[in-house]
Parts: C-alpha cells; structure tokens; sequence
C-alpha cells in the first residue's frame, strides 16, 4: 500500500534525480525599444483624445511603437543578446528558452524557435508563455523551477510584445494605451559568490477565467479563424472593458502582494521596491495606497512606454537599475495583473 509519506518522498527524488535544490536569481536585465516614437500629440491628429485626457486618465505621455515588418522576435533578440553579454555567457550556453508574449511572430512555429535560431542558442529547447500582461512573471517563476530542480543552468527569459499589431488605432479607448518593446533577463543558480540570501525567493500566481471577455482579441484563433467578417468586425484588435479590468486589476495587484509577504513572514513595508505591470499609473498608484508603501519605493515608468504587455515589469526594472533605485540586495516584489484574467507576484533579492 503506497501512504501519503511513499509518495512525498517517491515522487520528488523520481524527479529532481538525486540532485539538490539550488536558489534560483536574475543574472542579468536587458531590455530594447524599437526607435520611433508615438506620442499623445501624434494620437491626437488620429483620433477624438487629448494630452491631457491621456496623461490625466492613464499617466502615458508617449510610446514606442515598431515599424512595419518589425516583429516579436526582433526586439527579443536585441534584449536578448545584451542580456547574454552581462550574464557573462554566450547563446551556447542557454539550456531553455521561454517567450512571454501576447503577440507571437506568428501562431506557429513559436516565437522562441525563431528566437532560438537568431541568436543561436543551438543547444536549447523552448516554448511561448502565453499569460498577457503576467508574461514576465510566470516565465520568471517557471524559469526558476528549471533552475532550482538542478535540470537546467542558464534559462533566458523574455518579455516581449508588439502590441501595435493588435490594436485599432481608430479605437480611442484602447490605442493610447499600448506600445512595443522587450525585456530579457538569464536565469541562473547562485553560487558562492552572490549575496548571501539573494535570488529569486517565492512567487504566488492565480487565473481567473471568468474574466476573459472583459479583456480579449475576439478573433484569429480556433474559436473564430480569421475571414472577411471578422476583419470587417475588427476582430483581431483588443477589445477591453476598462472599468472592469481597471477594478480587478487594484483588487489583485494588492492581494497578491500581501498573500506572498505574509507567507514568507514579510509585510509591505519591508520591501525596498515595487515594480508592478505598468497599465496605468492610476491602477499602481491606488494599489500602492492600499498597501501603505511609500511613493518612493514605487517603480512607474509608464509615461515612456505605455502598456508593453509581458516588457513592462523589465522595463521598469531596467530604469530603477538605471537611476539607482535598485540595488544589489534590495528586496524587490513583482506584481502583475493581465487578461485572462492572470495574477502574479515574485519576491526576489536582487542579485546584482
Ligand atoms: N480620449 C478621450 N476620451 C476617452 C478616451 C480617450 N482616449 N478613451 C475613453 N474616453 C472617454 C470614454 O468614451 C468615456 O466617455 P463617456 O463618459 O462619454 O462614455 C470617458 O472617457 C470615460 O471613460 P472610462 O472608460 O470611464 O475612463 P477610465 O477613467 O475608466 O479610463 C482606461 C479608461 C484608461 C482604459 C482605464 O479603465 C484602464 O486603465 N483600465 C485598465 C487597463 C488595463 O489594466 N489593462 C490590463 C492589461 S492589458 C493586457 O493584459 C494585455
């Protein structure tokens, strides 16, 4: 008879094969944005909005935006090789690979075999996460446990969306919202001579498929394949019911964060930054407030991009790195909230 002890101590040595666990951290942060530049001026000349609506309502002032024939994968190997080069390795030494995207190159072949073949991580495998706006968080927890389990070394992460693909841009609603860009980062073990207690500590991830509809491209899959009705339709833009997702999206932004902090014994006041999905500087700011977290210890560089999907918590990481908020040590949460609906949060001590 197998009782509850055979299988908590089978299944876990079946399957890490006698190996260790080992601490998981980000090795190194890149990100790229494409160079043209769209700002709320430009919005203002294509549809009914202003400036001052925008920044009022949303806090973006501009974004970038990529030219056309410009895809996925492109900005994910610009991000991906800078990341390669800081963490110290070259492309052959990448074991997987894993694409956060909203907006694949194409349905398939996925956009981590394209990336996989640009830059020439010949020894890897890979796949695309698809988990909208909570991209870069779930591929960094999944990245992680390849790592902890002793499977794999060196595990490159991508956040990367070309957001302007899906967008109508005689949709006010939604166009001011959105840019393009990428974020890479290399996950690896630490070893002896990282920071004592650095790396990636915890996470905690929900989905809620009940919010589908309230956040969607309605059409170009399975359900609904592309035909003349359902460009006609405009389809295969983003469809969203702002309140809704604006409401969910403060809800879970601070439940998520205060479930991971009591479970590692922490409160919001302990943490020395908060990078949260940049959606809109009202939703991060009102869940800030929620959790007391001084205004300091806030990332928001939301004016610069706009909403980049799965590049937005690189992005803002890259920039606290660049002014000097973040730093070796530092107790950071990632926070993300995104259609489907997806939820998550990562607690790491940054490791460089
Ligand atoms: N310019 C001018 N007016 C506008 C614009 C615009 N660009 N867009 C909407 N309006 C109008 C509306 O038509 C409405 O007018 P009405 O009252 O005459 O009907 C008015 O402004 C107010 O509209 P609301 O939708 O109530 O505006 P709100 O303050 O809620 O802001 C917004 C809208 C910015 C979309 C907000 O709801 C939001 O940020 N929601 C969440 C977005 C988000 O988090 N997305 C998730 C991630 S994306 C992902 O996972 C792929």
């Amino acid at each position: 008879m197998v009782t509850a002890s055979d299988t908590r101590t089978q299944s876990p040595v079946a399957f890490t094969a006698g190996r260790v666990l080992r601490t998981a951290k980000v090795a190194s942060l890149q990100t790229y944005v494409p160079p043209r530049v769209l700002t709320n001026a430009d919005l203002e000349k294509m549809v009914d909005t202003s400036d001052e609506w925008i920044l009022q309502r949303t806090g973006i002032r501009e974004r970038h935006l990529v030219e056309p024939g410009v895809a996925t994968s492109d900005l994910a190997k610009e991000a991906a090789l800078k990341a390669l080069e800081q963490a110290g390795i070259t492309a052959m030494d990448i074991d997987v690979i894993i694409v956060a995207t909203t907006t694949a190159d194409t349905i398939f072949p996925s956009t981590a075999c394209l990336l996989q073949d640009k830059i020439g991580a010949k020894r890897a495998w890979g796949f695309d996460l698809g988990a909208a706006c909570s991209g870069f968080t779930y591929a960094l927890t999944t990245a992680a446990q390849f790592v902890a389990t002793g499977a794999h070394n060196h595990v490159l992460v991508v956040g990367a969306d070309v957001m302007s693909s899906i967008i109508d841009y005689t949709d006010r609603t939604t166009c001011v919202l959105f840019g393009d860009g990428a974020g890479a980062a290399v996950v690896s073990a630490v070893t002896e001579n990282d920071l004592p207690g650095a790396g990636i500590l915890d996470f905690a991830h929900e989905i809620d498929g009940s919010g589908g509809p309230a956040l969607c491209m309605p059409a170009g899959g399975s359900k609904l394949p592309a035909s003349h009705e359902t460009v006609d339709k405009r389809q295969h833009f983003v469809h969203q019911d702002g309140a809704i997702v604006f409401r969910f999206a403060v809800r879970k932004t601070e439940e998520i964060c205060r479930r991971l902090l009591a479970k590692n014994n922490l409160k919001p006041s302990d943490l020395d930054l908060f990078v949260s999905h940049q959606a809109n500087r009202r939703i991060i700011g009102s869940a800030a407030e929620k959790l007391q977290l001084d205004m300091s210890r806030v990332v928001i560089n939301i004016e610069k991009y706009g909403n980049t999907t799965a590049a937005t918590i690189p992005l803002a990481l890259s920039d606290a790195l660049a002014d000097g908020r973040l730093k070796r040590g530092n107790l950071v949460m990632l926070t993300s909230v995104g259609a489907g609906f997806t939820v998550g949060a990562v607690l790491l001590r940054w490791a460089f």
